[in-house]
């Protein structure tokens, strides 16, 4: 920091906003479109998720350093900060993807809904029922859109015909994309386009209603059209689903979350309504970043 005589150490928070507490008291929607989507004063305080002391480390090096982070219940949260600062590992331990890294360890607790995610007793197949992941690049398996979408249902319950084909019709209208495959749910779903591919994995995520979706920068394979669907499509869910996602794009950041989380260097410099954190944050590296100094 380049400043001569700060009062206060740079990274020292402007207001004496405690670091833990943010989100919850202020949680607001920013639109509400009908009555029913204005949350009562309950709502306001359900933490999906809750992050206490979590450390990770590759072999040696520590990736992630004491995180600290409620994610509220029905409401999007945006991961933003430089390249490298532990964004996709805090989500691949959100749904112990690290577990297929053998250097990969972490401490602290990921506690969803009173279960621990990262206990040893977690066992990992169900675990992935209670929370779903997009990917960065769209990653439909090589078979039909139905069998895409019945895959994961079917791995966790035998299900008769008629309540599967409910399904994958309910999850593919929820991912705005039904009336574009109905008539070829047959057919591989490597034809279809990069946008479509994306809200294919979506629908495949909310095939087994997980109560967490975890998105890894979701839209940088696709282009501005598809985009914006996809953005369009995140606002939708998030009258129903809790979603965390991560962007390099803070325009796509302020447009679809709710709550913005800035990450730098491993750790967590902090969190809260995404209009306060764009328009007033209260760490001067999170100004830095998000007024595009670095990263
Ligand atoms: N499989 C891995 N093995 C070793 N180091 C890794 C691995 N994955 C990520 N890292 C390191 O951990 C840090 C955080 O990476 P990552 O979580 O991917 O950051 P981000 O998603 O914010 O760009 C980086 O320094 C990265 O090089
Ligand atoms: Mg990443």
């Amino acid at each position: 920091m380049t400043n001569p005589a700060p009062a206060a150490p740079a990274d020292a928070p402007r207001t004496q906003r405690p670091r833990e507490q943010p989100v919850i008291e202020v949680m607001r929607p920013k639109t509400t479109t009908s009555p029913s989507a204005t949350p009562t004063a309950a709502d306001e305080a359900r933490v999906a998720v809750r992050i206490r002391g979590l450390n990770a480390w590759y072999g040696d090096f520590q990736a992630l350093q004491e995180i600290d982070l409620d994610i509220l219940h029905a409401r999007v949260t945006a991961l933003i900060g430089p390249s490298g600062c532990g964004k996709s590992t805090f989500l691949r331990w959100l749904n112990r993807m690290n577990d297929l890294v053998p250097t990969a360890r972490a401490t602290g607790t990921v506690d969803l809904h009173g279960r621990d995610l990262l206990s040893r007793a977690m066992d990992v197949v169900e675990l992935r029922q209670h929370v779903g992941m997009v990917f960065q690049k769209p990653n439909p398996f090589p078979k039909s859109i139905y069998d895409n979408i019945a895959f994961g249902p079917r791995l966790h319950r035998r299900i008769p015909r008629r309540e599967l084909d409910a399904l994958v019709e309910r999850s593919l209208r929820q991912a705005a994309l039904w009336d574009e495959v109905k008539d070829r749910l047959k057919r591989s779903a490597l034809g279809l386009s990069g946008g479509q591919q994306q809200r294919l994995c979506i629908a495949r995520a909310l095939a087994v209603e997980p109560e967490l979706i975890l998105m890894d920068e979701p839209c940088s394979a696709l282009d501005p059209k598809s985009t914006a669907r996809i953005e369009e499509l995140i606002r939708e869910l998030r009258q129903t689903y809790t979603i965390v996602i991560v962007t390099h794009n803070m325009q796509q950041a302020a447009r679809v979350s709710d709550v913005t989380a800035f990450f730098c260097e491993g750790r967590l410099v902090e969190s809260g309504l995404t209009d306060t954190i764009f328009t007033q944050p209260a760490h001067e590296e999170t100004e830095n970043y998000i007024s595009g100094r670095f990263g």
